[in-house]
């Protein structure tokens, strides 16, 4: 067989099925025979036409997936054999029946462990790994407040800060309390509804006033003033998403204010376009810090209950994302 089904960006933010040639890895690359996706939401941006992938990458969908070897490029320099089962954080082509990775960007995936929960670690917990451990530089004691607690990247910085890098307190905000109490059930100690309660008051409230020391935001905009007030002083503040869409009007300059008075480290971040050294380290201190809590179940990979098959299901899964009701990852099998 030398074509592949795959999925690409569309028409008017659709979707569209195509046969393409499987590619050949090249240096350092292996290919990957794919069982199983998951979505993310920058999947849903690029279907919009509004964030193309990155230079060299393919164009088609999907930022991870779990498979099995099915070929090696030239110098690579791991040990691979045809029908080796892993996982991989991929610029792009998770959409499709097989896909390139850089080696370093692979992830063995245990026998415990199926193709559906593989798929649903590479892309979240990498990032709220490396807003951890890189970014935030995150230390046993820290308080969190944790925004979207009940999204794919929420759920898996919950579980981090309690498990690996050991928080003392971990707060999150979320749009329902069904959400927050899957959060606790994570390992969060408390959660705020973002759409009935004064959450920033509800976590100074909580911390004597004293506000969180590390701050994950995928929101943006909206939250910008009572993120600066939940904030304690010196704490680091990781910018990583704008779901809540573009500025309101109104000045900015009693936020800007806290932030300089606080002395509020602001860090914007984003994963897919950063070096291939990046990623391989980060790669590495990911398995170094999770294998052993992942093998006892410490860990857990969290996938939302509605679960989609086939290539033909990514438009009806990418509508369940937009529609906000997920809690963790959704997963397309493809096999
Ligand atoms: N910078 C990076 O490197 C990087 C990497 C990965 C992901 N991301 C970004 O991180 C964000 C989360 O991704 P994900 O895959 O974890 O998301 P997800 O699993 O799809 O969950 C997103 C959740 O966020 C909440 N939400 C959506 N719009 C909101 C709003 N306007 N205000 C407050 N809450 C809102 C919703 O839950 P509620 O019911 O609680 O509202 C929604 O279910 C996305 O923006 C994504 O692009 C960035």
């Amino acid at each position: 067989m030398s074509t592949m089904r795959c999925v690409v960006a569309g028409q008017n933010g659709g979707l569209q099925e195509e046969e393409r040639a499987i590619p050949e890895p090249k240096e350092r690359q292996v290919l990957i025979k794919i069982h199983a996706t998951a979505l993310n939401r920058a999947d849903l941006i690029q279907a919009a036409g509004k964030y193309p992938p990155p230079p060299g990458a393919t164009d088609v969908l999907g930022l991870e997936c779990a498979g099995t070897i099915a070929g090696t490029g030239p110098s690579c320099e791991r040990q691979w054999t045809d029908g080796m089962r892993v996982s991989a954080l991929l610029e792009g082509g998770g959409y499709g029946e097989f896909a390139l990775v850089d080696e370093r960007q692979v992830l063995l995936v245990p026998d415990d462990q199926t193709f559906v929960e593989a798929a649903a670690i590479p892309e979240v917990w990498l990032t709220a790994f490396q807003h951890l451990l890189l970014v935030a530089k995150a230390q046993p004691g820290d308080i969190l407040l944790v925004h979207a607690g009940a999204s794919g990247v929420g759920t898996a910085a919950i579980q981090l800060a309690k498990h690996v890098f050991g928080a003392s307190k971990i707060f999150v905000t979320a749009g329902s309390q069904e959400k927050i109490d899957f959060c606790k059930s994570l390992g969060a100690d408390d959660g705020f509804n973002y759409k009935t309660e004064d959450w920033a008051q509800r976590v100074l409230d909580a911390t004597d006033g004293a506000g969180v020391s590390i701050l994950l935001d995928p929101i943006g905009y909206p939250y910008v003033e009572s993120n600066a007030k939940a904030m304690a002083r010196d704490g680091r503040w990781v910018f990583y998403g704008l779901m809540g869409g573009p500025p309101s009007d109104g000045t900015m300059a009693p936020i800007l204010q806290q932030i300089l008075m606080k002395r509020i480290h602001l860090l914007g971040t984003t994963l897919r376009a950063r070096a291939p050294e990046y990623k391989a380290e980060l790669c590495n201190e990911f398995v170094k810090a999770t294998f052993d809590k992942f093998a006892d179940k410490t860990l857990r990979p969290v996938l939302d209950k509605k679960h989609f098959e086939g290539l033909s299901s990514f438009q009806e899964a990418h509508e369940y994302m937009k529609s906000n009701q997920s809690m963790g990852k959704i997963i397309v099998s493809l096999l």
